[in-house]
Formats: structure tokens, C-alpha cells, sequence
């Protein structure tokens, strides 16, 4: 075991990057415990490099693997291939991944493989339907078989890996780091710090901010998800703001179906500091997002997710978030129901912190000490 630690972190996508640049700062502060090499895979290129630089984090290595229109099957063997002599030079005494994209199963494979201790963060959430999220329910399953500590966001979580049999002194409760990234960006766009948003939308009663990008909703999903937003911008007192997922199969059908419809704006994904700004600034978020469903509460947005089934059931339980599906009407009445009825809006609206308080690195770097010491 070197001293200090070695701590590898992997991520590739846009999420990863912000739920884990917070911990990359947060073990860079603690040199006397830690030294810190970050790897990014680069599954996501623009849109990674865009988080990034959100917190002035820069990657040690890069092992540029995105191709245009990539397939599961073609990623998964690229990151493994080109992660796994970068280990074996490295040697690491930890390795770090979060969430439920390829790059965390894939980077958490590569750890097994050569024997390094995997830390999963973000770890326990299940819908209980290999099918949806796909392939992000089978990615988290499988990262919990390959890891060795498992930092869970919630007390739910934490009692799904109990049921799938992971050991009690394996598990924390942390909160969840997005959590933490939020509230760091958040603070400093209160404080006039960082700029917000600076783009002009034009004026409307309501702004309702809009993503979409989950591959079990390509084709149909997405067809009936753009018939939706033509009809609320039917309504003629909404602005729909909508960042575009780069992902092909996003981009083509929404282009298409909704550039040219009055009371739509569509635009390129946000960098986070000014899209944390514009979910401020909304009435209505409406995403199939997972890390948008954590970040809603802390907000106080009433969030409305296009998926049949969540992973984040804290925000249903909670109020804040309503499961709309992908079907139009219902899609169009549940924003209707929080534009027009003001109480109904405002129950939706408690600022509240189900899924952090904004701690989750300092007590994931602390189980990492413990775990590497002891
Ligand atoms: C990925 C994750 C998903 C996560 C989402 C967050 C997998 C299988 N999917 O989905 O879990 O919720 O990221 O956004 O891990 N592209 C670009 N530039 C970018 C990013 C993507 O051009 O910066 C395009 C490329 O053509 C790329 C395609 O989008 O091949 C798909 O990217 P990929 O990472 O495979 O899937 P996402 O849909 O982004
Ligand atoms: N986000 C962003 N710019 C955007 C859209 C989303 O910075 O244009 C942020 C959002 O605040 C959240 C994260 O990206 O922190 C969610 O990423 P995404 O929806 O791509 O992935 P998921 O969370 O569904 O895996």
C-alpha cells in the first residue's frame, strides 16, 4: 500500500463528471492522505469536457474513446481494452466509479480484473426492471457484484444492497455527491460569483425546462415525447426551453419534430453552471434525467419524469416528483394541473434534501481512508 493512498477515479459522462469532480477536489485537499490520478474514459466528449470545466478539474489520463452513434457492445470493449494497461502501469490502491453508465461498469470490470479494491458511488439503486433504465439498471446491478465498498446515497439504497446480500461493514450512507455539487454551485450563483444563464428567452407566464435522452425511449418514446411539448406550447402562455441531448437518436426526432414550433426553444446542452441557473429560474422541470430528479427538492421544483419507472422513488414520496410516462395527454395534463392550479404547484415546491445535505465526499473520503488503513 503506498502512503499516500492511490486513489484512481474513472468517469466518461456528463453526470459522472459533476457527481465526482466535488470528491477529485475533495481528496486533492487531503494530500497527506491521498494522491489523486483522474481517468476519464471520454464515453461523452463535448458534454464531458463542458462538466469539467465547471470545476476546474483537468484529467491526468484520457483514453478518448467516444465514436459517433456509439454501440453498447463496442464501448464496453473499448474502455476495457484501453483501461487495462493504464492499471497495470498505475497500480492504484483504490479505484473509484459512480453511478450506472458504461464507463462505471466497464471501469469497475477493469479494477476487478487486476485486483484493485472498486469503490462504487452512488450505489443500491434499482427499479427492479432490467429493461428500464436499460442498460443503467443491469450496468448498477453488475457494478455492485464487482465492488468493495458501496457508498450509497440514501438509507433505501442501502437497504436494497442488504437484501442482494452485500455486507453490512461494506455499505455508507452518504448522501449523494451531486448533492454536494449542487449546493457548491448553487451558493456561489446566489453570491454573484459565477455568472447564470445568459442567453435570452423570450418572454412567457411559465418556464418549463425540458430533457430527454434514456435509449429504452428512442423511436416511439421519443415520438410521443416531442407530441407532448407541441401540445403544451399549444397552451400559449408556456415557454418550452429545451436542451438537446447530442446523442443522434435524440437529436434527429427532436430537431425535426419541435425546430419549428412556436413557443418551443430548443438549444445545446447546458454547461451545469448556467443549467443549474435555468432550473432556478423554472416553473416546471420535465426530464427522464436521473440526476435531475436529485437536484428537483433541493431546489424546490416540482419535476416531472417521461419514465414509467424510477430509481429515485424519495422524490415521488416525497411530492416533488410526479412519474408522467411518455404518453402525450398525460404528459401535457400533469404540466397543465401544476401551471394552473397554484396550490397544487405550491405543494410540490418544499425545499427539501432526500438525497444529500451536501457531506457526501468528506464521508466517502473517509471510508476510503478507513478502508485502505484498516
Ligand atoms: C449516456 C449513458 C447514460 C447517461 C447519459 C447521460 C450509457 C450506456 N449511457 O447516454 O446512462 O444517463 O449518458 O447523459 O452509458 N455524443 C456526442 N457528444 C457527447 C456525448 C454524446 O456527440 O458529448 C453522441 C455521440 O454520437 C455518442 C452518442 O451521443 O456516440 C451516445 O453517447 P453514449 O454515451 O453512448 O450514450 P448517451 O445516450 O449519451
Ligand atoms: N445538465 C447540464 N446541462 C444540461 C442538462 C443537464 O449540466 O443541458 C446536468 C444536470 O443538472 C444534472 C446532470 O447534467 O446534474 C444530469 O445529466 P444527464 O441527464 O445527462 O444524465 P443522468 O443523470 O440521467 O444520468
Amino acid at each position: 500500500m503506498s502512503n499516500p493512498s492511490h486513489i484512481f477515479i474513472v468517469f466518461g459522462t456528463r453526470p459522472e463528471a459533476i457527481k465526482l469532480c466535488p470528491l477529485v477536489r475533495l481528496l486533492r485537499e487531503q494530500p497527506v492522505r491521498f494522491r489523486v490520478t483522474v481517468c476519464v474514459t471520454g464515453q461523452h466528449r463535448n458534454l464531458l469536457d463542458s462538466a469539467l470545466a465547471a470545476f476546474g478539474v483537468e484529467p491526468d489520463l484520457d483514453l478518448e474513446v467516444m465514436t459517433p452513434n456509439q454501440s453498447l457492445a463496442k464501448l464496453s470493449a473499448r474502455i476495457l481494452e484501453r483501461l487495462d494497461p493504464v492499471l497495470d502501469r498505475e497500480k492504484p490502491d483504490f479505484l473509484v466509479v459512480q453511478g450506472d453508465t458504461t464507463t462505471t461498469f466497464a471501469g469497475a470490470l477493469a479494477g476487478f480484473y487486476r485486483g484493485i479494491p472498486v469503490g462504487h458511488v452512488e450505489a443500491g439503486l434499482r427499479t427492479g426492471d432490467m429493461r428500464e433504465p436499460f442498460p443503467e439498471e443491469l450496468n448498477r446491478a453488475l457494478t455492485t457484484r464487482l465492488s468493495a465498498l458501496h457508498f450509497a446515497p440514501t438509507a433505501q439504497c442501502a437497504r436494497r444492497l442488504r437484501a442482494e446480500g452485500v455486507g453490512e461493514e461494506a455499505i455508507q450512507v452518504t448522501g449523494n455527491t451531486g448533492i454536494d455539487a449542487l449546493l457548491w454551485v448553487r451558493g456561489r450563483l446566489d453570491a454573484g460569483e459565477l455568472p447564470g444563464y445568459e442567453g435570452s428567452i423570450p418572454e412567457a407566464r411559465h418556464l418549463i425546462l425540458v430533457t430527454a435522452h434514456r435509449r429504452e425511449s428512442f423511436g416511439e418514446g421519443f415520438d410521443r415525447i416531442c407530441t407532448g411539448l407541441e401540445r403544451i406550447a399549444g397552451r400559449g402562455d408556456a415557454r418550452i426551453v429545451y436542451p438537446v441531448h447530442p446523442n443522434p437518436n435524440v437529436r434527429e426526432v427532436v430537431k425535426r419534430r419541435l425546430g419549428a414550433v412556436a413557443g418551443i426553444t430548443l438549444i445545446d446542452p447546458l454547461d451545469y453552471v448556467p443549467f443549474v441557473d435555468l432550473m432556478s429560474r423554472a416553473s416546471v422541470l420535465l426530464t427522464d434525467s436521473g440526476g435531475i430528479q436529485e437536484e428537483a427538492p433541493s431546489l424546490g421544483k416540482p419535476v416531472l419524469v417521461m419514465r414509467d419507472k424510477t430509481e429515485r422513488q424519495e422524490a415521488v414520496e416525497a411530492g416533488t416528483a410526479v412519474l408522467v410516462g411518455t404518453d402525450p395527454e398525460r404528459i401535457c395534463a400533469e404540466v397543465g394541473r401544476l401551471l394552473d392550479d397554484a396550490d397544487i404547484h405550491a405543494s410540490r415546491t418544499r425545499v427539501h434534501n432526500p438525497f444529500g445535505d451536501g457531506r457526501a465526499c468528506a464521508r466517502i473520503a473517509d471510508a476510503i481512508h478507513s478502508f485502505l488503513k484498516t
